[in-house]
């Protein structure tokens, strides 16, 4: 059963400012409401239990916008009938059971994220959601919780992207494949496009096996000098590890570019 989930939040958000220079760039609100929460609701959907934030400790904001009773029940004592606050902090309080923090406090990369969370984990898969990534419509973390029930492999969501873009992504390399499925036999991260083995590209959510612990315990640097997940799974899928990609069938909306980001309050509000 997959009930743990990693968040990385260590990114610099450089594509985001100056927004992200005061609020880290996974508070900053969509159709108001926080980019992060659409990921916990998302997980909490799927039926994770217990999440796993990477933060750096020179970013304190994330875990005071969580864990700031003193400040609640100071304002509760004065509004006792506000029904909405009331909400709002039992909303907090079921997070708060649920949030462990592990720190990373450079950007060093995916993998090196999922390093730090070393103690937590348990069972042998767990999920791990990129927060620029936001799918609306269908649940993709729930499709891909599904598909690794029923082939007990690891799952990476995935869609086609234009060639012109491949550059951009972590892409995959596959056989055997079906409508909403195939079986991974290769992936690099942000390839030339003469070297992309598809244009099927790795969307933020994934879920991985125990044993890419170990497998990134010995990985050196890759691209842009950051310990990528992207290559541990690579060795993984070489050693005939099963590897499925999930087409998801969700709206997908980039929130990691101001662009991007802009849209998103836009797309959102037309499916809510
Ligand atoms: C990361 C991953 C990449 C993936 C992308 C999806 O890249 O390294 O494989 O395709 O997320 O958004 P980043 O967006 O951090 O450059």
């Amino acid at each position: 059963m997959v009930t743990q989930a990693i968040i990385p939040l260590a990114g610099l958000g450089t594509r985001l400012l100056p927004l992200s220079s005061v609020i880290p760039k996974e508070l900053l609100p969509i159709n108001g409401k926080p980019n992060l929460e659409y990921i916990l609701d998302e997980c909490l959907q799927a039926g994770i239990k217990q999440f796993i934030f990477v933060v750096p400790k020179s970013r304190p904001s994330i875990k005071k916008y969580f864990f700031n009773d003193n400040f609640y029940k100071k304002i509760l004592k004065k509004k006792k009938k506000d029904k909405r606050l009331k909400r709002v902090f039992k909303r907090l309080k079921k997070f708060q059971k649920m949030i462990k923090f592990v720190y990373q406090n450079k950007p060093e990369g995916t993998g090196h994220a999922v390093l730090q969370c070393k103690k937590y984990l348990k069972g042998t898969h767990f999920l791990m959601l990129l927060a620029d990534d936001l799918i609306i419509k269908k649940n993709c973390s729930k499709e891909m919780i599904s598909l690794h029930n029923k082939t007990k492999g690891s799952v990476i969501a995935t869609r086609k992207v234009d060639r012109k873009t491949v550059s951009r992504w972590g892409i995959l390399g596959f056989k055997n494949k079906s409508k909403n499925s195939f079986l991974i036999n290769d992936v690099i991260e942000k390839p030339k496009l003469s070297e992309a083995p598809s244009n099927y590209a790795i969307i933020g959510r994934y879920i991985l096996p125990m044993k890419i612990l170990s497998v990134l315990k010995n990985q050196g640097k890759g691209k842009g000098g950051e310990i990528h997940i992207t290559d541990a799974i690579k060795t993984l899928v070489k050693k005939n590890e099963k590897f499925y990609g999930n087409i998801f069938k969700g709206k997908y909306i980039d929130c990691g570019t101001l662009d991007g980001f802009v849209k998103s309050g836009l797309t959102i509000s037309k499916y809510l």
